[in-house]
């Protein structure tokens, strides 16, 4: 049993000196160790010996089994690094390759409507103020005239943190924040554009959206600054021969209160698909300040009057870029994007 396992060993030495592939390699390791190989056949063996000689055998037969894994193993590492030599020398390197373009990113179409806009009012001697997307009841609703139990609350169901805390949902909490800081100092001219939120979810609301708020305080401030003012904006936002109109609304905090349309920028009034028709569009809602909010935030509403709006940053810019579903500007897909 001893010259048998020599000679296993022998044989399977030199068998893995002359092989000159893996699959060779492989071949020798089930020849002599796999489940049917010689050395498992001469193990099974050993039950037949006497009890002094089988240590002595079994420690002979592991020593031959560990010899052959070893130069298995050996032969191996040797044939894989020929194996990628000869696999470099094979391939070469096409230097005339042309490299992969880098993509180069651009601003959002959203930012550039909302960059446009602040640089319409900075134009205009406006501030911009920002103020948190994370708001106390008091300066989303309270202080904008809207009391606890007030049925317009029903109009911007919105998220809340906890009791009295909630995710914005119209940035015209601006008004009382700012006043605040600043009462009694006229001319206050502010704007605070920022993200705000609303339980809504279609084609023309998303749950996330963005608004600027504006408003103007100072002595003798009339409805017709106001108008006058936002045909301005109007103008230099979607080109010089826009019109707008006035239809009246309410705003708890706006007294009185107007729904802005625009004219149809697609139809120019003649009536199409864009505005359903009628020649106009909604863009913003606006009013002269109530005096309930004046007084609220430390502004004596018998000295001065102010106009504010509030205006949707994606339905500027679904109109200005012809945009027909919101969500698209919330995808994130380059393909979408990249027309901008
Ligand atoms: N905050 C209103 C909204 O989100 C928009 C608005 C209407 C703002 C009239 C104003 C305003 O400042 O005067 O629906």
């Amino acid at each position: 049993m001893r010259q048998k396992l020599e000679s296993i060993r022998n044989d399977a030495l030199k068998e893995i000196s002359v092989a000159s592939d893996l699959s060779q390699v492989n071949d020798i390791r089930v020849k002599f160790l796999g489940k049917k190989g010689e050395l498992t056949n001469v193990l099974r063996g050993m039950g037949a010996l006497s009890a002094d000689e089988r240590p002595v055998i079994g420690q002979l037969a592991n020593e031959v089994r560990e010899s052959i894994e070893r130069e298995i193993e050996q032969k191996m590492s040797v044939l894989r690094e020929a194996e990628k030599l000869a696999q470099l020398s094979r391939e070469t390197i096409d230097v005339t390759l042309p490299g992969r373009p880098f993509q180069i990113g651009k601003r959002h179409p959203l930012t550039v409507v909302l960059d446009e806009i602040k640089e319409i009012f900075l134009g205009l001697g406006f501030e911009i103020a920002e103020t948190p997307e994370v708001e106390v009841d008091y300066y989303n609703f309270e202080a904008l005239n809207f009391p606890a139990d007030h049925p317009a609350r029903d109009m911007q169901d919105s998220f809340y943190i906890s009791p009295g805390v909630l995710l914005r949902t119209h940035t015209s909490g601006t008004q009382p924040r700012v006043m605040e800081k600043r009462a009694p100092y006229i001319p206050l001219k502010v704007i605070g554009p920022g993200r705000v939120y609303r339980r809504d979810d279609d084609a023309t609301h998303s749950p996330m959206f963005h608004q600027i708020e504006g408003f103007i305080i100072d002595k003798n401030i009339s409805f017709s600054d106001l108008k006058g003012t936002l045909l301005v904006v109007v103008r230099q936002m979607f080109g010089e021969d826009r019109q707008i109109r006035l239809r009246p609304s309410f705003f708890p905090f706006t007294e009185p209160s107007a729904e802005v349309d625009v004219s149809c920028i697609m139809c120019n009034g003649a009536g199409c698909r864009v505005c359903s028709n009628t020649g106009w569009l909604e863009i913003l809602g606006a009013g002269m300040i109530h005096p309930n909010v004046l007084k609220m935030s430390g502004y004596d509403p018998e000295e001065v009057t102010g106009f504010a709006f509030g205006l949707g940053v994606e339905r500027v810019a679904m109109l200005k870029y012809g945009i027909d579903d919101l969500r698209l500007l919330f995808d994130n897909d380059k393909r979408f994007l990249a027309q901008f």
